[in-house]
């Protein structure tokens, strides 16, 4: 069972309510006189649970678009090198684009994600995450909107896996070391 798995829960999902509606605050605030169509991109499978939250929250209209990527390496060293599996489905030329992700980590995914999306001329690309690893940061990326600063420590739950798994969990949450030392 998955319970026993959890060394510790970093963050109850109050918790993280309460931080999806600041969140959203902030956002609406930011958008809320912008004349362009806002489109909303959720990096696929992870910040899934977060953009679902997140965007009931919204008071904007909004198009909502999902990219997957892959990155070349291992499940906790990233390579830098990323592989888009799924594209946009929508134009963002001459839109203003926010980019959601779950957790950034080294940053080389973004980097190389807003590298790319940097080529469509969009009006304006800025990234909102609910967790950030700032100790970990490789590449250089201005990130607009943080919920959580955390420590280095691999965390699952609330979209967020290990080995595919645990994305379920309702609360964001420590593993037990011998969960992945296998
Ligand atoms: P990076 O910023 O390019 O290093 O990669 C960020 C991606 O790595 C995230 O979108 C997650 O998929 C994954 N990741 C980073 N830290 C964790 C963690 O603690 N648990 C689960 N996945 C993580
Ligand atoms: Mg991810």
């Amino acid at each position: 069972m998955m319970k026993q798995d959890i060394k510790d829960v970093m963050f109850t999902k109050e918790e993280i309510d309460a931080k999806v509606r600041e969140l959203a605050k902030e956002i609406n605030e930011h958008y809320q006189n912008r004349s362009k169509d806002l489109v909303v991109i959720g990096i696929l499978k992870g910040a899934n649970v977060f953009l679902a939250d997140l965007i009931r929250q919204l008071d904007l209209p909004v198009y909502i678009d999902f990219m997957a990527v892959s990155s070349y390496g291992t499940s906790t060293k990233s390579s830098g090198v990323v592989k888009i599996m799924k594209d946009l489905d929508l134009e963002i030329e001459n839109r203003d684009v926010l980019i959601v992700e779950d957790i950034i980590d080294t940053g080389l995914t973004l980097k190389y994600l807003t590298q790319n999306l940097n080529t469509r001329n969009a009006n304006s690309i800025k990234i909102c995450t609910l967790l950030n690893k700032e100790y970990r940061r490789m590449a250089e990326i201005p990130v607009d909107f943080i919920g959580f600063e955390i420590p280095d420590e691999f965390i699952v739950g609330y979209g967020i896996d290990f080995a595919e798994q645990y994305r379920n969990l309702p609360y964001i949450a420590t593993l037990k070391e011998e969960v992945y030392q296998e």
